[in-house]
């Protein structure tokens, strides 16, 4: 890999999703908003190079105090993430299938993070079917007070990677339809999704 193949790599926000890195921490800045991050515990699926954590430190001005642990099955993204953040105390990265993480994590997080990592055709398997089960098993990774937050890409975002838009309407038929408590606040070409324990 030559050097600006490399830097590609570290910094490109393409690579991770956005068409920007303005978007990117404007859609950070906007999740982060809704959340009370003080003394949480954070379990970000999908992390790719752990780029929140920029956004985490800014929004908190180094004065809050928060774990983070990252879950990424991209070995090259989960190396780029250490390399860039783990010399920080209370950050880790692991490199795992989300549906394969240790039992551990069991009822272990405040807040479960899903920033546009369920959006790629998965094994073919239906993407509203893997929805619902990537919410059961955020449900069980958090404590009783805990939330879990998808960052979906909706059918409004002018992103064109060939990767799929959801129809909120159905995610939110599949929420409630599954009795949880959401709250759906739209943003512009995406949908946050807020769930409740
Ligand atoms: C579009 S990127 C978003 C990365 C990150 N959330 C961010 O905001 O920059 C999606 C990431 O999710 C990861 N991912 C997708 N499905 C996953 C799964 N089942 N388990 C672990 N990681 C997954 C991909 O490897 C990719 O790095």
């Amino acid at each position: 890999m030559n050097d600006q193949q490399g830097n590609y790599i570290y910094t490109d926000p393409q690579i991770v999703g956005f068409n920007s890195v303005e978007e990117q921490n404007a859609i950070y800045n906007e999740v982060l908003s809704f959340i009370d991050i003080q003394g949480k515990s954070i379990l970000d699926i999908g992390c790719g190079r752990g780029d929140i954590i920029n956004t985490l430190h800014q929004y908190l001005q180094g004065e809050i105090q928060f774990s983070y642990t990252g879950i990424e099955m991209n070995p090259l993204m989960c190396d780029i993430a250490n390399e860039l953040y783990v010399s920080q105390d209370n950050i880790n990265f692991i490199n795992s299938e989300f549906d394969s993480i240790d039992d551990s994590f069991l009822g272990s997080s405040d807040i479960v993070l899903h920033i546009l990592t369920t959006r790629i055709p998965y094994q073919n398997i239906d993407i509203y079917d893997k929805f619902r089960s990537d919410v059961e098993l955020s449900k069980k990774l958090t404590n009783s007070d805990g939330i879990i937050i998808f960052l979906i890409q909706n059918d409004t975002y002018n992103h064109d990677d060939g990767t799929t838009k959801y129809e909120i309407s159905k995610i939110v038929d599949i929420l409630k339809h599954e009795k949880f408590a959401i709250d759906n606040a739209a943003l512009v070409g995406f949908s946050k999704i807020i769930i409740f324990n």
